[in-house]
């Protein structure tokens, strides 16, 4: 159990996460911090209370500032805004930026040696944004993004060929968006090629289902966007480097290189432990998988390009 995790946005995402890591007791201390209000003191209260149902000792604090999350050793950033009508995407990206900013700032300054795990969107954006206004490496800046996709596409697997989750390995690299790239040939069911369980047409029609996953939520829900799963996914990261698991997981990670890129983040697999991002493992593409991850890279550059930092 590590001394103190902090959430920033006690929002959908943060509030579930937040009880999601008090549950499994990986902190003493969780606290969540947001602009709102009472919002995080309320929530956290409400979360502390469950413990003697759920069985934690962790303990679950709110704040509006950063005082209380002072010396963290690993900080979720989940806060930010969604599109609203009438916005354009640039005015998203900047107003998101202009608080992923101000958010790592803080943390820079009062939890100096924190691992960031940013989960806030446009999310391969915001990790740049994160890394330069913290000014922390890149091994203690990672963005959780893959892990949700990848999971989704496993999701959906399992459902087609009626077989446990469990026995379904996947990956799925690229920017958060509609250009990610689910590796098929990386896709097995207990080492077992999918290409062998499944049809192309129906593979190609989950492919698609896993690339637009968030856009399915967000239609179901339509005042907001999906936080079970995506809560799931950052508590698996955060799970990882707590018991330095050395978990291969994929992450969005600053490329110095790696796949023949640089100065960007992308979903790349990583090793992730203790020390945060501890490796970027390279594996070898098909030529289409090789563009489609250009593609992708390209997405993520063209909005970091337009952000005002
Ligand atoms: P939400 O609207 O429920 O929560 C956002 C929270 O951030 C609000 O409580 C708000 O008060 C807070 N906030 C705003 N400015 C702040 C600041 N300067 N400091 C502290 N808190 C601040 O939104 P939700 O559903 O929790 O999503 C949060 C973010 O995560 C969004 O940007 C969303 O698009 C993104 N997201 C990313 C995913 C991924 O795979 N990377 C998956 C799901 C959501
Ligand atoms: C998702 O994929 C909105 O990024 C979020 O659900």
């Amino acid at each position: 159990m590590l001394s103190k995790i902090t959430v920033v946005g006690a929002g959908n995402v943060g509030a579930t996460a937040a009880q999601r890591i008090a549950e499994k007791e990986l902190a003493r201390t969780v606290v969540m911090v947001d602009v709102a209000e009472g919002v995080p003191q309320g929530k956290g209260l409400d979360q502390w209370e469950s413990a003697p149902i759920e069985l934690f000792d962790s303990r679950v604090i709110g704040a509006n500032g950063y005082d209380e999350s002072a010396g963290s050793d690993i900080v979720v950033i989940t806060a930010g805004i969604a599109r609203k009508p009438g916005m354009s995407r640039d005015d998203l990206l900047n107003t998101n930026a202009g608080i992923v900013k101000s958010v790592a700032e803080n943390v820079a300054k009062t939890s100096p040696n924190a691992i960031i795990i940013v989960v806030s969107n446009p999310l391969d954006v915001m990790c740049y944004v994160a890394m330069k206004a913290s000014g922390f490496p890149r091994e203690r800046v990672i963005g959780m993004a893959g892990v949700l996709d990848t999971a989704r596409y496993r999701s959906f697997l399992a459902e087609a060929l009626d077989v446990s989750v469990r026995d379904i390995q996947a990956m799925v690299l690229g920017g958060h968006g509609d250009t990610m790239v689910p590796l098929i040939t990386y896709t097995t069911v207990s080492g077992i090629p999918i290409t062998q369980l499944l049809a192309k047409d129906k593979l190609d029609a989950i492919v698609d289902r896993a690339r637009n996953g968030g856009a399915e939520i967000v239609k179901y829900l339509k005042t907001g966007s999906a936080y079970y799963a995506p809560s799931s996914g950052a508590v698996q990261m955060v799970e990882a480097i707590v018991l330095d698991q050395k978990r291969i997981l994929p992450c969005s990670a600053w490329l110095q290189g790696e796949y023949g890129m640089k100065d960007l983040f992308l979903g790349v697999p990583v090793k992730l432990g203790r020390k945060g991002m501890e490796k970027i493992i390279e594996v070898t593409l098909t030529a289409d998988e090789k563009a489609a991850l250009a593609k992708s890279a390209e997405a993520v550059r063209e909005p970091m390009s337009v952000i005002k930092l």
